[in-house]
């Protein structure tokens, strides 16, 4: 072969390569940001609470977002009974409870069973007691489906009012609307921009559940808002890892990419 010859060989070789390489960086991308390995549907988003409990000899509390949140948009707990967001960060003691604060609120007998009574109801440490209540809820509801979390499509859920959370208990909080979409772009072409819809959230949540300790109120104002600290229950980590739609649905975030 001439030198004319191999030299055009090499360069075809490369350009080959470089193609390659650029058709699989999504690929690599997806199995850079594999996310924690998933938790059956019925027990996504499920806490065990032992701030307490334990201490005083009886077993942890279960305590389940998505037997609740059909039930109350999160500002109801987050907000108003301002449980932080955040496990066993929240002195949730009998006696707090006894003057109607968190569970309490509506574990009094009334909304629902009394928290002075069906001590085992509570102070179980069993998650996989949901999955009978599980199966019987969503055969009873033809919920639109999601491949991970609690597999229930809960933004469209509340679209078709399948479900229809309280926004509130006492104190009257008027739903906000702002709609307003952040793109922010990645800085590389492995992956399409990231979105983040306020009203899609405004249904469940008001600002102050992000702004400002979450986010700041300024486009491309939050400091280090990447996939590593996203992935280590950070920023839309908080929860997208844990209570929200899971992680491995990345292309509800970064529209028109494959789910993971
Ligand atoms: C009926 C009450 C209730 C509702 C409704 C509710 N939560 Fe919670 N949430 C809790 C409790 C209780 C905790 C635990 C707090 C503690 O242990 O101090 C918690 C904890 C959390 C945590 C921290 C989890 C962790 O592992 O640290 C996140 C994130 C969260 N909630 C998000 C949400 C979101 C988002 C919604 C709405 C879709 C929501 N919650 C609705 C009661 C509720
Ligand atoms: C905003 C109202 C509200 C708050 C706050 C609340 N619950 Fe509930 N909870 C309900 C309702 C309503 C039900 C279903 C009615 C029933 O079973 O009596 C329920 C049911 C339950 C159940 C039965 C299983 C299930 O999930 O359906 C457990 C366990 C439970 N709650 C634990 C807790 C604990 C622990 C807390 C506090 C950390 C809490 N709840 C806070 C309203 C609330
Ligand atoms: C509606 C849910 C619920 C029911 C029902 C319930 N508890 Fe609790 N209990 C809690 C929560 C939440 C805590 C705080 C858990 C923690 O931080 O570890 C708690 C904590 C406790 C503690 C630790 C001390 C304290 O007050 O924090 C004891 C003891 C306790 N419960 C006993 C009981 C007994 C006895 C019964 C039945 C008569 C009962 N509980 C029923 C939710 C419940
Ligand atoms: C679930 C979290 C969340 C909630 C709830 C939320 N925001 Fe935001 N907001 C964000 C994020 C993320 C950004 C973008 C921050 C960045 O790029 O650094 C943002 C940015 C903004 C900006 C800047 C827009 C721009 O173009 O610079 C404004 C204004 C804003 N939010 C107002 C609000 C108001 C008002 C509410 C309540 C009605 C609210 N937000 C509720 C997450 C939230
Ligand atoms: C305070 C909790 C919270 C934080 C922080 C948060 N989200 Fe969400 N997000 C939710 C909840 C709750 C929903 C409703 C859907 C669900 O629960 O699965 C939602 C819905 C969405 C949707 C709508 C999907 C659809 O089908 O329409 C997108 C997109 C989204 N979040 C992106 C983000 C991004 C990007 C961030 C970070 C910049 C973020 N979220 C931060 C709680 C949160
Ligand atoms: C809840 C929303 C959400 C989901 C789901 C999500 N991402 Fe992201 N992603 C973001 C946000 C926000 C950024 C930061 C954008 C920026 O730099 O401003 C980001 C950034 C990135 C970046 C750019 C580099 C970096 O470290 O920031 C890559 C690559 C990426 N995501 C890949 C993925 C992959 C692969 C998945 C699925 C396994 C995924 N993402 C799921 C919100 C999400």
């Amino acid at each position: 072969m001439r030198r004319k010859h191999l030299i055009v060989l090499a360069c075809f070789i490369v350009t080959l390569c470089a193609g390659v390489l650029l058709i699989s960086q999504p690929a690599q991308a997806m199995k850079f940001f594999r996310p924690p390995s998933m938790l059956p549907p019925e027990q996504y988003g499920n806490l065990l609470i032992d701030l307490t409990s334990t201490k005083n000899k009886v077993l942890p509390v279960i305590f389940s977002h998505w037997t609740h949140r059909r039930q109350y948009t999160c500002e109801v707990c987050h907000t108003e009974l301002e449980i932080n967001m955040m496990l066993n960060s929240t002195e949730m003691t009998h006696v707090n409870q006894k003057k109607g604060l968190y569970c309490g609120a509506c574990h009094d007998g009334m909304t629902a069973f009394s928290h002075q009574a069906d001590c085992e109801k509570c102070h179980n440490q069993d998650p996989s007691s949901f999955q009978e209540k599980y199966i019987t809820y969503v055969n009873r509801n033809p919920f639109p489906p999601t491949e991970y979390g609690n597999q229930i499509d809960w933004v469209e859920s509340l679209q078709r009012r399948l479900i229809a959370p309280l926004r509130f208990l006492k104190e009257p909080l008027s739903a906000m609307t702002l709609d307003r979409t952040i793109e922010r772009e990645v800085g590389t072409s492995v992956i399409t921009s990231a979105v983040f819809p306020h009203q899609a959230h405004l249904e469940w949540m008001g600002c102050e559940m992000c702004h400002p300790d979450v986010f700041m109120v300024k486009k491309n104002g939050t400091e280090n808002l990447n996939m590593a600290e996203i992935l280590k229950g950070g920023f839309c980590g908080k929860c997208h890892l844990s209570v929200a739609f899971h992680l491995n649905n990345c292309n509800r975030c970064h529209p028109g990419i494959g789910s993971h």
